[in-house]
This record gives structure tokens, C-alpha cells and sequence, in this order.
């Protein structure tokens, strides 16, 4: 049987589960064959939470919850090509990109860590894996992030239309695409993790359905101030972030502490907005068209809110171009390993700000 198929598994900042795309990127455009999401359970995500900090016996914790993801990866992968019809020995590999507990992209010094035990996962499944896609471009200088835009550019980039690609997970990034110029890129900050985070401290909802809760907060001005007032937002690109920065902790120095919960929701939601539209009024000048993908755009308030400070723009969801904004990053990580397999760069140093173009990733064969 010819392998033919790649597989993208997507577990991203916002701890919600894993993305599991099958897809056939032999035609253009590429083809989403198959989706399946499987939520983590609560356990499992405060386990991973409690990771992004140093704590107690923390090398067998992380060695512990690699397994236990590679094995709901592993079932998640079975599980999508079993509904499929479609044998393990179709596909050429899984591009997985694992639970990232710490991203510290320092110069010279820098580190990034995604769990998953890759040996155990192709073990279990029986699939090439291609997973640790982040490091190298490190490695190189980069910021190890975004790594989507090179993926944005292969499927969505025209040669006539100015085009953002704007995901809000967890965090979120942009990609410009300007006919006219290199593809840039970067993390310009929180997308739904801190709303998340604020929504379950108070509500105890792991999400801000539809952004209700926040719709019935008011923004608070200086608190809106003091949280875009963070260097973070200001500094130019390349740039990438994550919890390690935007956290409770960091909401929380920077409150006085009486305003009320809803009016936080409003304002977390605020700089969200204010800080995607900034990026893109500083950074993709002449931008016609805007396009949302991640849980974030699931979120109509947060979508209004954006579409009002867009001025004119159009903005919409990639559903528009193709791919359902659920699916975007998990297509992006299959097709970034098969930038892996054929020995093709994965990296943009646009994006990134890496010496060079790297191959991305390390392959554990089947
Ligand atoms: N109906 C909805 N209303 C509001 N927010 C939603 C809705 N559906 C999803 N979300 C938000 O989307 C988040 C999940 O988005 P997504 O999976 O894109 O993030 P992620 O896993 O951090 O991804 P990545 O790091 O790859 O960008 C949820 O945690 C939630 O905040
Ligand atoms: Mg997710």
C-alpha cells in the first residue's frame, strides 16, 4: 500500500485538547480528508499547567505526561483513520506538535519544550513521527515561533490582494502577506488565554462562551492602559511569546484589585483586539483582507469588536479560503512535516529572525 497521507496533531497554548487533521497535500490546494478534536480533561490540564513552573519532581512529571499525551495522541490518530478507512501504512508521517510547557527563545541561550514521548507515539500508532519542530530554528537564532506563516504563505498568499492571516488560539500571531514583499510574521500576544484563564478563576467555564460574560463588562480604561503599556507589545519583531509571560500573575500586578470581574473579562478581551489591530496597522500596511482562524474566531464578540476597529477591512474567517478555522494550525504541522521528510525548509527568517532556512523537526521513523 502506497503512503500517501500526512497527519497534523495540534495541542496549542489554550490546553483545550488536541487537533487532528488528515490531509493529502499532493493537490492544490491541499485537502482535508478527515478532523477530529479530543479534549483534555481537567486533571490533565491542570497537570500540564503546574508544568509551566519549576515544582517538585518535575523531570518525572514531564517524562510521565509525555506518555500519558502520546498514548490520547496515539488514540486520536487511530481513532480519525479508523472513521476514514484509511491504514496506518498510508501515511507517510504525523506531524505533532506536542504540549509546550516553557518557550524561552533567548539569543544564544534560548530553549523550547513540547511534551511528548515521539518514540512511544510511532511505536503506538505505527506512523512515522516528526515532531520537536521548534528547536532547530532556535538553534538558528530564531524565535521558534510562529511557524504557521510558512504553511499561510503555501495556501493562502495571492499575487494580487494584500491578505492577514490572524490566528487567535492561545495565543495569537499574524502573518502578512504582501504580493509585493517577503512573507513576515509574528506573536503579537494573548488571544484567548488570559480571557480563559480570568473566565475560569470566576465563572468556572474554561471559556468565555461567544464572549457573553465579557459583553456585559465594561472596559476599564486604565486597566486597558497599564496591560498594553507591557514592553511586549511595543517591541518590534521578531517576537514570540506564551504563558511564561502572559499569565494570572502578570494580569494581576498590573490591576489595582476593586475592578469587577466582568469588566476584566471586557478589557482582556480589549487588549486582544487592540493589540492584533495594532500589529496590523503598524506592521502590514496596505492590507485589504483579514482572516481569522483559531477557537478565537468562534468568539463573536471578540470577532465584532475586531471587525469595528478594522476600519473598512474586510474581515473574515479562513472558512472563506478553504480550510474551517478549527483546522488551520493542525494542516500547518502535517504539511510542516512533510517539509521535514522531503528535506525542505519549514522556517520563514522573516518570521522567525533565523540565520537561514532550516529543516525543521526530528523524524522517529515507523
Ligand atoms: N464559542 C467560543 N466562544 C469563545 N471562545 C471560544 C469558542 N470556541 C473556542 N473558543 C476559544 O478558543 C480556544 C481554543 O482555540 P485554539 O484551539 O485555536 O487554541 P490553541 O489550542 O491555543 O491553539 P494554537 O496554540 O495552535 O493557536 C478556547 O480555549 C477558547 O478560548
Ligand atoms: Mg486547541
Amino acid at each position: 500500500m502506497e503512503a500517501t497521507y500526512y497527519i497534523g496533531l495540534m495541542s496549542g497554548t489554550s490546553l483545550d485538547g488536541v487537533d487532528v487533521v488528515l490531509v493529502d497535500l499532493r493537490t492544490t490546494p491541499p485537502l482535508l480528508l478527515g478532523t477530529h478534536f479530543c479534549p483534555y480533561n481537567n486533571d490533565l490540564r491542570e497537570a500540564l499547567l503546574s508544568l509551566h513552573q519549576s515544582d517538585y519532581d518535575e523531570l518525572h512529571r514531564a517524562a510521565m505526561l509525555s506518555n500519558q499525551l502520546s498514548y490520547l495522541f496515539a488514540e486520536a490518530t487511530t481513532g480519525l483513520l479508523e472513521s476514514a478507512g484509511v491504514f496506518p501504512e498510508q501515511i507517510i508521517a504525523i506531524g505533532c506538535h506536542g504540549q509546550t510547557i516553557r518557550h524561552c527563545p533567548e539569543p544564544d541561550k534560548g530553549y523550547t519544550i513540547q511534551l511528548v514521548n515521539a518514540a512511544l507515539l510511532a511505536e503506538l500508532t505505527r506512523i512515522t513521527v516528526v515532531t520537536d519542530l521548534r528547536s532547530r530554528d532556535i538553534a538558528a537564532g530564531g524565535q521558534g515561533a510562529p511557524l504557521v506563516p510558512a504553511f499561510h504563505e503555501a495556501v493562502f498568499k495571492k499575487s494580487d490582494c494584500h491578505r492577514v492571516i490572524v490566528n487567535i488560539g492561545g495565543i495569537a500571531n499574524i502573518t502578512n502577506l504582501d504580493p509585493h514583499h517577503f512573507v513576515t510574521g509574528f506573536d503579537c500576544g494573548p488571544g484567548n488565554v488570559l480571557m480563559d484563564a480570568w473566565c475560569l478563576q470566576h465563572i468556572g467555564k474554561i471559556y468565555d462562551k461567544n464572549g457573553l460574560w465579557a459583553a456585559t463588562g465594561q472596559v476599564v480604561p486604565a486597566l486597558l492602559d497599564a496591560l498594553l503599556a507591557d514592553p511586549f507589545f511595543a517591541h518590534k519583531p521578531p517576537k514570540s511569546t506564551g504563558r511564561d509571560l502572559f499569565n494570572l500573575h502578570w494580569l494581576e500586578q498590573k490591576m489595582r484589585g476593586s475592578e469587577s470581574p466582568e469588566n476584566v473579562q471586557a478589557t482582556l478581551l480589549q487588549v486582544t483586539v487592540m493589540s492584533i489591530s495594532r500589529s496590523i496597522h503598524t506592521y502590514c500596511l496596505g492590507a485589504e483582507e483579514i482572516y481569522i482562524c483559531g477557537g478565537g474566531g468562534h468568539n463573536s464578540f471578540l470577532m465584532s469588536q475586531l471587525t469595528e476597529v478594522m476600519q473598512g477591512k474586510k474581515v473574515a474567517l479562513t472558512d472563506r479560503l478553504g480550510i474551517t478555522i478549527d483546522w488551520v494550525e493542525a494542516f500547518a504541522f502535517a504539511w510542516l512535516a512533510q517539509q521535514a521528510i522531503l528535506r525542505k525548509a519549514g522556517n520563514l527568517t522573516g518570521v522567525t529572525g533565523a540565520k537561514g532556512g532550516r529543516i525543521l523537526g526530528a523524524i522517529y521513523p515507523a
